[in-house]
Parts: structure tokens; sequence; C-alpha cells
């Protein structure tokens, strides 16, 4: 906790300091992406699971609020995987470490070069939206809908502090900085895990959002008889759970292309995010052994719950009936 406190002050203190600043957007950035992604892997599993859920999920990624978010989101995505390009570029060539300033400015002009056009046709789809379909869910729902998420990463909070408490009693507290060999391996391990992985996101995360967010738009998950992204399916009844469907019936040379894909993007991002997650929260509880090792296992119980939810959905069917009750929960939306 004084570590987050000496992190903040010193940041701010440190004006004009390029690298601290860049260093600082690129935490806040990845710990953004994280958080929508927890809620993203959950949400998505409920077009298999709970389809009258995913009807209200995706209403609430139409709402306003969300509107706004999904922009920030993009600009984090874009600003986290270009400055993550210009951190493994510079890891690798250490001899042109000297550049690292005018490549941070590179690297906000990207972003900016690259969110101008993609906003543009981001707000296009926006525009046309609300000329035609202004109903949204009422502010008060869409915030309430959030309430059982932060709910669950409290109750994984205290569950990650009861089970390092246990470890604590059977292990024993250890706050020695003994070098651990196999320890600095595994680090060793993760350091380019983060930089592959990294690289391989890129261009899977850029394409989930361009069909997403460019080519078709949030929203028309749900626009009726319209040809499903990335498929030659028609989504006759204008449901999120049918335009799941769709994409995940897509085969190529009988292979599910979209599963495929999505599964992918699923493993690769989940691992990258909360390891990240990881090295956020082990700086902060550097002091404490307890703390330190309860945010391991948080970080570990999200990836765990995320990749065996979000893969078992891949592996299920969405039928006919998934869609009945989707096509239904769709009119009962705005009564
Ligand atoms: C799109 C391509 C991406 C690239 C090229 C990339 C690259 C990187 C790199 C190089 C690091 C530094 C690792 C280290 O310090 O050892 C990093 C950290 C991180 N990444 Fe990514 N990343 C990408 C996508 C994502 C996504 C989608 C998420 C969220 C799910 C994410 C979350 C994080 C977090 C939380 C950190 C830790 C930040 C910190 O330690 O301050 N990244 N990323
Ligand atoms: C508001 C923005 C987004 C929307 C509307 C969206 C939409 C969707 C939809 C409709 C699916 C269902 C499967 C499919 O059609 O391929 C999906 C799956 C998925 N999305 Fe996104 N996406 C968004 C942003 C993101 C971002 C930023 C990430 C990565 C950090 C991401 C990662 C995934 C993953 C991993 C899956 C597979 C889920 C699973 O198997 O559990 N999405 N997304």
């Amino acid at each position: 906790m004084t570590s987050l406190v000496i992190t903040v002050t010193e940041t701010l203190r440190y004006r004009g300091a390029l690298g601290q600043w860049s260093w600082m957007l690129h935490r806040l950035t990845g710990l953004g992406v994280v958080f929508f992604l927890f809620l993203h892997v959950i949400d998505t599993s409920w077009a298999v699971f709970y389809p009258e859920l995913y009807v209200e999920a995706i209403a609430i990624y139409q709402s306003p609020l969300f509107t706004i978010g999904e922009f920030a989101l993009v600009a984090a995505v874009v600003y986290h995987a270009i400055n993550g390009l210009r951190i493994t570029f510079f890891d690798f060539r250490p001899n042109l470490w000297r550049y690292q300033q005018r490549a941070a400015i590179a690297v906000l002009l990207i972003t900016i070069i690259i969110c101008v056009p993609v906003f543009i046709l981001m707000f296009s789809h926006v525009i046309d939206h609300y000329n035609t379909n202004p109903t949204a869910l009422p502010l008060l729902q869409v915030i309430g809908s959030q309430v059982p998420f932060l709910i669950g990463i409290v109750v994984a909070l205290v569950a990650a502090i009861f089970y390092s408490v246990i470890h604590g009693v059977i292990a024993g507290d250890t706050t020695s900085k003994k070098q651990n060999p196999s320890g600095s391996r595994i680090e060793r391990f993760w350091w380019s895990y983060m930089r592959i992985s990294g690289v391989m996101i890129l261009p899977l995360v850029f394409g989930h959002l361009a069909m997403m967010h460019v080519i078709q738009g949030v929203f028309d998950i749900t626009a009726q008889n319209s040809v499903v992204v990335g498929t030659n399916m028609v989504n006759q009844s204008g449901t999120a759970v049918e335009f799941v469907a769709n994409r995940w019936n897509m085969f190529v040379g009988g292979v599910a292309i979209w599963r495929l894909y999505d599964f992918g993007l699923l493993a690769l991002v989940v691992v990258h995010g909360f390891n990240g997650l990881r090295y956020v929260l082990t700086d902060y509880t550097m002091g404490s052994p307890l703390l330190r090792r309860a945010a391991i296992y948080f970080c570990l119980m999200g990836a765990i719950v995320l990749l065996v939810l979000g893969s078992a959905m891949l592996f299920a069917t969405i039928d006919s009936a998934a869609i009945e009750m989707a096509r239904e929960a769709t009119e009962n939306l705005h009564p």
C-alpha cells in the first residue's frame, strides 16, 4: 500500500519525465482492459448458459454509458498494444535505448493516427443507431447490472486472503529475500511470455475490435436480417444470441474458424492480462508476504475461472431453443 502511494506521488512529482508517464499509462490501460475482459468473458458465456441475460448484457453494451466506455476501451487497447511493441523492441535492442523518449512520443502519435479514423467510423455507427432506434436501457439499470461483478471481485479478494492465511499457517511466512534459482527461471519465462504473447495478441485483438466496432459495430450485433460479420449467415431473429451462434457455426475447411480464433484470443489474453495484474498487485504488496500471496491467489483464481468458463462455452452448442429464449427476452427488453 505504501509503495502504491509512493508510486502515485512520485509520478506526479516527477513531472515531465515521459518514461514515467508512459509506464503509468501502460499500466493503467492494461488494468482497464483486464477489468473489461473479466466482465466480457463472463457475460459472453451467457450466450450459451443464460441466453436472456446475454440479451441484456448486449443491450447494456449498446447504452450511452457503455458507448463512451467503448471509445475509451479501443483507445486503451491501441495505446497498450503499440507501447507494448515499443517495450518489446527496446528490450531486444538495448543499444538503441537513447531513442526511448522519441519512441514514447511516436507511440502517442501512432495511437492518435489509428484512433482518429477508427473513432470516426465508430461514431458513424452511433449516429446511424440513434437515427433509427433511440431506445436505450435506463442508466440506473446499466449501473446496477455491474454490481454483481463488483461483489464477485470482493468475494474473490476475501477468498484469496483466506487462502493466503492458510498457506502462511502451513508453510510459514517467509520474508527472506534469498535468491531462489527456480523462482527466477519462472520469472524469466513470464518475462518472455509477456512479450511473445503481446505480439501474438495484437493481430487477434485488433481483428476482434475491427469486426465488433468498425466493420459491423456493437449496435449491429442485434440488427435483424443482417449478414453476421465474418460469416455468410443472416441473423434472422435479430438477437445477440443468434449473432454469436452464427459466428461459431461458421466452418472453413471443416474448422469452426471463429471458435478457434476466440480460443486463441481467450488463452493468450487471459494469461497475459492476469500475469500483468500479478505484476501490478505484487509491486504494491512487497512489504507484506500475506497480501503478496493473496495477490497471486487472486490472479490465479481470476485466470482459471475465465479460462474454464470461456473454453467451456466454446465447446458448447447454441441451439434454436436458446435463440427463441433470446427472441422473447429481446421483445421484453423495452416493453
Ligand atoms: C495487444 C497487444 C499487447 C501487447 C503488445 C502487450 C504488451 C505488453 C508488454 C510488453 C508488457 C510489459 C510486460 C513486462 O513488464 O514484463 C505488458 C504488460 C501488461 N499487459 Fe499487455 N500487451 C498487449 C495486450 C494486453 C491486453 C489485451 C491486456 C489485458 C487483458 C494486457 C494487460 C497487461 C497488463 C495488466 C500488464 C502489466 C502492466 C505493468 O506491469 O505495469 N495487455 N503488455
Ligand atoms: C465492447 C467491445 C467488444 C465487443 C462488443 C465484443 C464482442 C464479442 C462477441 C459478440 C463475442 C462472442 C464471440 C464472437 O462473436 O466471436 C466476443 C468474444 C470474445 N471477446 Fe470480445 N468484444 C469486445 C471487446 C473485446 C476485447 C477488448 C477483448 C480482449 C481484451 C475481447 C476478447 C474476447 C474473447 C477472448 C472472446 C471469446 C470469449 C470466450 O470464449 O469466452 N473482446 N466478443
